[in-house]
């Protein structure tokens, strides 16, 4: 078993009969829908889940897990997901699976925000290894690549194939580099300022614990 997959079996223990629970995007949130799945196969845990993506939702719908839509819930017992990147503050990068925008709304709707990873995604400072993804609107990607500027930033559209990357809600995606001297709460501040990105990678303040897979066994860091 890898750190991914040993972490997120320790978080799917976590999960009590009866909870709401929200399902990220990606390779380690999708080790969490397996484990959660054969936990309600083999202990007959009682839960409902909502999907952060159409790639989470089809599996989970395949495993047999009771969905509900976004547009359904007043809120969460817990949103699991991997991340991108992790700082020490515990604000996170995230979004290079390009599903930021519901990601961020069911990690505020959890009462609580779990982060799986291993230790490859703990770093310094956000944008360390990776741009920081922005949604924009199609029609105000090149005012909000100027915003961006003003602030240090230099921002690239997204590819596919030949074309531009569209997301699943019609946007564009600016993967953006910044001064490494901006701390990530900083640059959360400036960014949730620029009118014309929809949502940005930086989860700020929306943690409650991190569990970390290492060589075999998990370390957590709490709020
Ligand atoms: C998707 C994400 C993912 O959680 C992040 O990319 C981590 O992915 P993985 O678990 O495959 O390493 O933010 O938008």
């Amino acid at each position: 078993m890898n750190d991914k997959q040993l972490v997120a079996e320790y978080a799917a223990q976590r999960i009590e009969s009866g909870m709401l629970v929200g399902l990220g995007t990606g390779s380690t949130a999708n080790f969490f829908i397996e484990a959660l799945a054969r936990r309600q196969r083999e202990e007959n845990l009682q839960i409902e889940v909502v999907a952060s993506s159409v790639v989470s939702m089809l599996k989970a719908q395949q495993l047999d897990l009771t969905l509900r839509g976004v547009e359904q819930i007043g809120g969460l017992d817990v949103y699991v997901d991997g991340a991108d990147e992790v700082a020490p503050d515990l604000t996170l990068l995230k979004g290079r699976g390009s599903d930021l925008v519901r990601e961020k709304i069911l990690a505020k709707a959890g009462k609580a925000f779990w982060v799986l990873i291993d230790k490859s995604k703990q770093v310094d400072r956000i944008g360390q290894n990776f741009p920081i993804p922005m949604e924009v609107m199609p029609f105000a990607w090149q005012l909000v690549q100027r915003s961006l500027a003003a602030i240090g930033g230099v921002g690239t559209l997204r590819k596919s194939g030949d074309g531009l990357f569209v997301t699943s809600h019609g946007s564009l995606v600016l993967d953006t580099a910044f001064d490494p001297d901006l701390d990530g709460k900083t640059l959360n501040n400036l960014l949730d300022a620029i009118p014309g990105i929809v949502e940005h990678g930086i989860f700020a303040d929306l943690t409650s614990a991190v569990f970390c897979g290492h060589q075999g066994s998990v370390e957590e860091t709490a709020v």
